[in-house]
């Protein structure tokens, strides 16, 4: 019976992965032909442009008078979210809630954490047993996936995020990553990672939870503000672009402000990843537990094209 369910789950993950996924960079990496890309991308962008809630978020103009991007939801028992959170996460593409989580909330998550760091994987946690990923040279990393049902608050925070972004409430993939940079030396830069770029061209974000303080030396997101919009320079960028990344010509068009998103213990933040962003390098002896929540293998093609 086990083994018939594991061969749905990877069928189904195949499925989604291979075909159904949402659109990124592979179009244009395999065909550098402007008009070409020009078809493409208006296409999808236009698909993008038929779902309301999206058109708030993506396509409508900066609003430079909401540059407030930190939030204390410390006094709000039902652990709503503002429409001030909203309308800032609109127009700067990021937002961070502090006090996020209940304590007992927190707590779990830590102690789900402590599984990682002392590879003692406990039943009924994992959906597979935790492994590296191998995304780092230099430092040590162990990833777990679980399910959101776990986790009440950040099920209902999530909620709220998706059903507003993507007018429906989505499920998102919960990985659990624990990092551990031994060295004391500083990381070398890492294409994809620690350059400024774009995940995919289309709307597109991520929810972050950390239960212990991100200080500058724990490699914190870099997030270049407001630049999510899907605009003209946006698009002629990707028209444009080989690297899809800073190094790329045109990026040097954009006038970014940039945040590098250190946050104290008990912080949720979400960053509009279609926008530019990097992971900044370790700087030293640290440790970091960060829960990622992503929404691109249940919010695909499908809900474009249907
Ligand atoms: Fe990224």
């Amino acid at each position: 019976m086990l083994v018939k369910y594991n061969l749905i789950q990877k069928f189904r993950k195949y499925i989604n992965n291979r075909i159904l996924r949402t659109p990124g960079v592979e179009f244009f990496v395999k065909n550098h032909d402007v008009n070409q890309r020009k078809k493409y991308i208006n296409f999808w962008i236009n698909r993008a442009k038929n779902n309301q809630s999206f058109q708030k978020y993506f396509f409508s103009t900066i609003d430079e008078n909401k540059k407030k991007i930190s939030f204390k939801i410390i006094n709000n028992e039902k652990y709503l979210i503002t429409n001030e959170i909203f309308e800032s996460l609109s127009s700067n593409g990021l937002a961070i809630l502090e006090n996020a989580l209940p304590e007992d909330e927190r707590n779990k998550i830590i102690d789900f954490f402590s599984d990682l760091k002392n590879k003692n994987f406990k039943k009924n946690r994992w959906l597979k047993e935790p492994s590296n990923p191998g995304f780092f040279k230099e430092v040590d990393e162990l990833m777990g996936e679980t399910i959101i049902k776990n986790f009440k608050t950040l099920k209902n925070l999530s909620d709220q995020f998706t059903k507003e972004i993507y007018g429906k409430i989505v499920e998102p993939t919960v990985q659990f990553r624990h990092l551990r940079q031994n060295n004391t030396k500083k990381e070398e830069k890492v294409k994809g990672a620690s350059y400024l770029h774009t995940d995919r061209f289309l709307p597109h974000f991520k929810i972050y939870y950390t239960p212990h303080e991100i200080t500058n030396d724990d490699a914190p997101l870099e997030y270049a503000l407001s630049s999510h919009k899907i605009n003209e320079n946006f698009i002629n960028f990707y028209l444009q672009a080989k690297n899809f990344d800073e190094t790329d010509e045109l990026f040097k068009y954009f006038q970014f402000e940039k945040k590098i998103v250190c946050v104290p213990k008990n912080s949720l933040y979400i960053a509009f990843t279609n926008g530019f962003h990097k992971r900044t390098p370790f700087n030293n002896l640290s440790e970091r537990s960060l829960v990622f929540l992503q929404y691109v293998q249940r919010f695909n093609k499908f809900d474009y094209l249907f």
